[in-house]
């Protein structure tokens, strides 16, 4: 495996001295000697021990995903990103590269994976020719250039507001993905409701401007299966409620925020 496309790896910084990272035999690495193998599924882990979402959470959400059941939004978010400056497309908290997949197919450009799962960031790594997949923890400062995306995406994952400004071109433009409090309610109940959660996304996002938002919201017919698989790959407050869990048709409902920095 090569690794990531030569346009993701000249925006990689070393993370232990934050020199350029340069692509050698197997690996990549900074002047001072600083060495990070390029695995053989072709992602990089640049963060050592990895945390993030587990086999079993990985291997449910690329099943139900697989499925199609969220490629309207996939779609919503291409079109947004489509519309966006040329340039990488950083995906943090990418997971495999679902929805970042689907958007590097429109734009043609060139995208940058980041997410603490290594066993999510295998299928990353293969999921499209123009994606890098980099093991990083997103609370860190990231091993990235600054002004290096023209798109930084975040569906569903932790939001660095901090780091998403620094990484994002004067004329970038952020997408965030959150579930709204609708999303998959007949599986959850009133466990997901939190009404503050408007007010802690403004409050993370303080560099930016906000200007465009659309919310997303239709059924979604699902399997007994992918009901699982959808309940096993999100959040803990979802899996005390076995006895709601069965084929039927479940809201699907997404709020997608355009930021650009201010
Ligand atoms: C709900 S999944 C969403 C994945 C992907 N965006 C998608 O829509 O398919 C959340 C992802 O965030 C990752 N994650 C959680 N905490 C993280 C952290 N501190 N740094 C990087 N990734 C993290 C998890 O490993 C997981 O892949
Ligand atoms: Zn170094």
């Amino acid at each position: 495996m090569s690794g990531p496309p030569d346009q993701v790896v000249d925006v990689l910084l070393c993370p232990i001295c934050r020199q350029g990272l340069t692509r050698t035999v197997g690996s990549l690495r900074c002047a001072t000697g600083h060495a990070f193998d390029i695995a053989r599924q072709g992602y990089v882990n640049l963060l050592g021990a990895a945390t993030g979402d587990t086999a079993a959470m990985v291997a449910d959400r690329a099943a139900f995903l697989a499925g199609g059941h969220y490629a309207p939004l996939a779609d919503l978010v291409a079109e947004w990103a489509a519309g966006c400056a040329d340039g990488l497309v950083v995906d943090a908290g990418a997971g495999t590269g679902y929805h970042l997949g689907v958007v590097l197919d429109r734009r043609g450009s060139c995208g940058l994976a980041l997410d603490a799962s290594v066993v999510a960031l295998r299928r990353a790594a293969r999921a499209h020719e123009l994606m890098g997949a980099v093991v990083w923890d997103v609370w860190r400062p990231w091993p990235v250039r600054d002004n290096a995306a023209a798109v930084v995406l975040n569906v569903f994952a932790p939001r660095n507001g901090a780091e998403f400004h620094r990484v994002l071109r004067p004329d970038g433009t952020l997408i965030v993905v959150t579930p709204t409090d609708e999303h998959l309610a007949e599986l959850a109940g009133p466990l997901t409701v939190d009404p503050r959660k408007a007010e802690r996304l403004a409050e993370t996002l303080t560099r930016f401007e906000l200007v465009n938002s659309q919310t997303l919201r239709y059924p979604m017919l699902l399997h007994e299966d992918d009901t699982r698989r959808v309940v096993g790959m999100g959040p803990a407050a979802h899996h005390d409620r076995p006895a709601e869990q069965g084929a039927g048709t479940v809201t699907a409902s997404f709020l997608v925020s355009a930021y650009r920095p201010s």
